[in-house]
């Protein structure tokens, strides 16, 4: 049998470069608490393995106020600038894993609101990223997802926008909100801050399941991402299967078959991929 594991399975740059900074922290900070503001990647295992190494997860800024003392990691999604400021009130110990793409909309949206611009965040209000790109403005910010949002949206002629995105937007939705509100009369700087890797991984994953006789995507049952990569695949193979970890691969679907693809969503461990792969090339 013939195994396609894609080079884009799993974490991405940002990702990886947080979960690897809470290990670090583990392994350096033994006398200190480590708390990671929000779950470091939405993936129950690691989420769980971590915490078994003692770091625990802070859900809201109420119990970040409460904290005195330890080391606090910021994920990869980032936070609002007022975060950084509750943690240097507290006394308490900041380790920045914000993706640098996160932390490039920052920069922008700071310098751009504080030289009089509007800004446009194209994106989810709920997603955290979006909710921390917001809070490095200096003035009132728009969040736009939708066609009638976009429709809807009114300010005075001329008036100067600045338009950012959120990292994991589709890019083509992102186009075409922005030609909406470009039809407005407005002085617009656009600023297209998607980050490729999602849209690297699917391409890759509608690839390789375009080709072979039974595809697999890994990933948690809560990952949105993963949800999205196991219907790009269904569409392009029909015999693909959403697993979270190996117990949940039956091998006698893969009986008689010839070809397998394997993908992860974003928040799927490398180890949780290598023994599924290990499993299916050494099992047939
Ligand atoms: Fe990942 Fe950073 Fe892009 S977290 S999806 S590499 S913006």
């Amino acid at each position: 049998m013939e195994v396609r594991l894609a080079k884009t399975a799993g974490f991405c740059f940002g990702v990886k470069r947080a979960v690897d900074t809470v290990y670090q922290q583990v392994k350096e900070c033994k006398n200190e608490k480590i708390y990671t503001y929000g779950p470091i990647i939405h993936n129950e295992e690691v989420v769980k393995d971590l915490r078994s190494k003692g770091v625990e997860v802070i859900e809201t800024e109420e119990e970040l106020r409460r904290l005195t003392s330890g080391v606090v990691i910021i994920r990869s999604h980032g936070v609002s600038k007022h975060i950084y400021t509750i943690l240097e009130e507290q006394g308490l110990k900041c380790v920045d894993a914000t993706c640098p793409f996160v932390k490039k909309i920052h920069r922008i949206v700071e310098k751009e609101s504080a030289d009089g611009a509007h800004i446009i965040i194209i994106g989810d209000e709920k997603h955290p990223e979006v909710q921390g790109i917001q809070g490095w403005s200096h003035t009132p910010v728009t969040i736009i997802k939708t066609e009638e949002q976009a429709a809807n949206f009114e300010l005075p002629e001329n008036t100067r926008i600045c338009i950012v995105s959120q990292t994991t937007f589709n890019y083509n939705k992102f186009k075409y909100l922005v030609e909406i509100i470009s039809k407005k009369h407005y002085n617009v700087n656009v600023l297209n801050t998607i980050c490729s890797a999602t849209k690297e991984r699917q391409t890759e994953a509608e690839n390789i399941a375009k080709e072979v006789d039974v595809m697999i995507v890994i990933g948690d049952k809560h990952s949105s991402n993963t949800q999205k990569l196991f219907e790009i695949c269904r569409s392009a193979c029909g015999d693909t299967y959403y697993i979270q970890t190996l117990d949940d691969l039956d091998m006698n679907q893969l009986k008689s078959v010839q070809t397998v693809g394997i993908t992860a969503g974003a928040s799927t461990p490398s180890n949780i991929i290598e023994e599924v792969q290990n499993n299916v090339r050494f099992n047939f």
